[in-house]
């Protein structure tokens, strides 16, 4: 069955009325922010005011929240997210240039989504694996000892698997 808005809503709510019996409730805040992007892909405008009057949280604050961390998506996002690492160990093993090949690959910039809405490209600061650096990350999947033409590689098997 395919869940339609109004499923995905209701089941957001009734995440939230268990967030709401911990202790803590404020601090679950993060918690329904990823449940919320689970369930629509990203996090819409509605949905963040959904979770203000649900939670009774100001709006500005859930907004901060969404926008200092990397991992949550404010627009439509694509079937596959690459996060290219940016931190100073990839970033001195060439990661700029794995940054720019992709973008030249999918002709798409940093937060943006291919036209055939397979791919997303985003940035990240250190993905925790500086040892096999320099590194990308798929989805939930971590790529690492890359160079431009593994990376290029690595996005047409994707490409292929669609
Ligand atoms: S700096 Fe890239 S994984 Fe740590």
């Amino acid at each position: 069955m395919v869940a339609t808005d109004d499923n995905k809503l209701q089941e957001l709510k009734s995440y939230m009325d268990i967030c709401k019996e911990k202790e803590y409730p404020d601090s679950q805040l993060i918690a329904i922010l990823h449940k919320a992007q689970a369930l629509y892909g990203y996090l819409k405008r509605e949905t963040m005011d959904e979770i203000a009057v649900h939670m009774n949280i100001p709006t500005a604050h859930i907004w901060g929240v969404a926008t200092f961390y990397h991992y949550f998506n404010l627009k439509p996002v694509g079937k596959h997210i690459i996060s290219v690492c940016l931190g100073t160990a990839c970033y001195v093993k060439g990661a700029g240039k794995i940054l720019d090949a992709i973008k030249r690959h999918l002709n798409i910039e940093v937060g943006e989504t291919t036209e055939d809405k397979i791919f997303t490209l985003q940035e990240a600061r250190c993905l925790g694996a500086c040892g096999i650096a320099p590194v990308i990350m798929i989805d939930e999947k971590i790529y690492g000892e890359l160079n431009e033409a593994k990376t290029i590689e690595l996005l047409k098997k994707y490409e292929k698997i669609q």
